[in-house]
């Protein structure tokens, strides 16, 4: 019985909101589709592909940054955060594609980009034209030491020290990431307003929700002590891995920004804010804010991190679920624009067990470009590496290259991307594994994603239901999905290549698979103990 005056937890669950029961789908812009054969995508290729991203069944697309930027890190150095590149398109083909993106009841999610700018955006450029110019504090300018190093010993994400000298101002400046991307002072309440005001402008031309790029970087320590040393470091990680970044991220203060960024989205109705954080879950959840002020959902990025190891996993799940307060909704990620893909890491017939686990578990999942076709990292021969990350370090393969290359649609020249040659080499496998082809094909991974999807949107224990660990081993993952008004699933997962056997002691049960990564299986009643094949992933109804 449920207290008077309390909803009941399905109840509550009802009352979802689109990015609490919806899919998010995200577009690597340059790489989706190009409409005017520059070989670069573009805003117009992508209104011609809303039908495929409706007929797939996701309900909000999130564009990594199309803004004016001299395009150092690819767009994430912006020099205009209320413009659009002309390389994308103008603001006319903006407003037009978010038009109908919510024609078709779907929902647009922009990258913002709060942490730093372009060394060309007009705010830095004043910054450092002169030390008492009026930006000078807007951002992080510090005196070299007495024998004229560095202000502190922190490193930068793209390699080598993460502080640059001015010859004109005699001072060096805060970069996180490139020289080309200098770190705003988020302690200046000038830069809050001006990023909020950039917020307001884009939440009045009506954008559904901001994914705010590295936040748990905005604020720095006060005094801007050095980092420890890692001790745990391998020469193959990027540079920046050989110290701890305690000092230069995730300060407590970054938490009120946090809160008022909420606050600028909370005056408008049903938007958004999902954080980019790569922290260990118990500080992940700092980031929904005290009660629930913050973020709505901070990324979390296990699936991403994590061996594809089923023990490990079925404890991370099972962390991260006990980790969320209870204003908490939880999300997963299986792949983006900044990691290998998921068919790269695991394998191409892991990934399917993976596209079970991500829309399955209980939370809003994001979907990556191309995962749901089966993109696999494209090889790119070192003269053609764009990737600052794999420029900068050219010995670590760290490149990002492999998986932005463009989407695999049809088999002709190109694949339908762009009718020229693209800025990044198509996979050779393209002609094979594409849009059309798979489409019809019962086997492929993309009807294996739209029934997965279908699966989720129509069935509330999916969307809105509980997740009960079941049973894990060396071999398999299963757990089940429940809720009071609907039929509950089990999904048993085989993160192995060999046969496995799931007979759980405790937990006698009888059911149909509605959905197999072998699809021969379907229709098949099972009960209490069965034999998986290797690689396979099953979803029984129960009764
Ligand atoms: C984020 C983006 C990444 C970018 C970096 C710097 O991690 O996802 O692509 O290089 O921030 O903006």
């Amino acid at each position: 019985m449920t207290p008077y005056g309390m909803a009941s937890q399905s109840q509550v669950k009802s009352q979802q909101l689109w990015w609490q029961s919806g899919i998010i789908y995200q577009i690597y812009p340059r790489s989706f589709q190009d409409s005017n054969a520059d070989g670069i995508g573009d805003l117009q290729g992508v209104i011609n592909r809303l039908d495929y991203l409706k007929w797939l069944g996701i309900q909000a697309v999130w564009l990594s940054p199309i803004y004016p930027s001299p395009m150092a890190d690819y767009g994430y150095d912006i020099s205009d955060y209320q413009g659009i590149h002309p390389i994308f398109g103008s603001m006319d083909d903006f407003d037009q594609l978010l038009e109908e993106v919510h024609r078709r009841g779907m929902k647009l999610i922009l990258d913002l980009v709060p942490n730093h700018t372009s060394d060309q955006h007009p705010w830095f450029l004043e910054s450092k034209s002169s030390r008492d110019n009026p930006k000078r504090d807007w951002y992080i300018w510090k005196d070299a030491l007495p024998d004229g190093s560095e202000p502190n010993n922190w490193l930068a994400m793209f390699g080598g020290t993460a502080w640059e000298w001015d010859e004109t101002t005699q001072q060096y400046y805060y970069h996180a990431f490139l020289k080309e991307q200098p770190d705003l002072n988020w302690r200046n309440p000038e830069v809050r307003e001006a990023m909020m005001n950039v917020m307001h402008y884009w939440l009045k031309k009506g954008i559904d929700g901001f994914r705010v790029d590295v936040m748990w970087h905005m604020v720095k320590d006060a005094h801007f002590r050095n980092n420890p040393i890692n001790p745990d470091y391998q020469p193959h990680q990027a540079t920046v891995d050989q110290l701890l970044a305690v000092y230069s991220t995730d300060q407590p203060e970054v938490h009120d920004i946090v809160r008022q960024m909420r606050e600028v989205l909370d005056a408008y109705e049903e938007r958004m804010m999902i954080g980019e954080i790569y922290l260990p879950v118990h500080k992940l959840v700092t980031y929904y804010g005290e009660n629930g002020s913050g973020a709505h959902l901070p990324f979390n990025f296990q699936l991403l991190n994590l061996p594809w190891n089923a023990t490990q996993l079925a404890a991370a799940i099972s962390q991260y679920e006990g980790a969320l307060p209870e204003y908490g909704w939880p999300n997963w990620v299986l792949g983006n624009h900044d990691q290998p893909r998921i068919t790269s890491r695991v394998g191409l017939q892991q990934a399917r067990v993976a596209a079970l686990l991500l829309l399955t578990l209980r939370g809003t999942p994001t979907i990556y470009y191309g995962d749901e076709i089966g993109m696999q990292d494209v090889p790119i021969p070192f003269s053609e590496v764009q990737d600052p990350q794999g420029l900068n370090m050219p010995d670590k393969n760290l490149s990002r290259d492999p998986a932005r290359t463009p989407m695999q649609w049809n088999a002709s020249t190109y694949a339908g991307f762009s009718s020229e040659k693209p800025w990044l080499r198509l996979s050779s496998t393209y002609r094979r594994l594409n849009v059309e082809s798979e489409k019809d094909n019962p086997f492929s991974m993309l009807t294996l994603y739209k029934r997965l999807i279908d699966l989720r949107q129509k069935e509330l224990s999916f969307t809105a239901g509980d997740y009960i660990p079941v049973y894990s081993d060396q071999q398999i993952l299963a757990y089940k999905r429940t809720h009071e008004n609907a039929p509950a699933f089990l999904i048993v997962l085989n993160l192995t290549h060999r046969p496995a056997y799931f007979k759980p002691e405790h937990d006698a049960f009888k059911g149909t698979i509605v959905l197999s990564t072998l699809p021969e299986e379907e229709g098949q009643e099972v009960d209490s103990y069965f034999a998986l094949s290797g690689d396979q992933g099953i979803i029984i109804r129960l009764h």
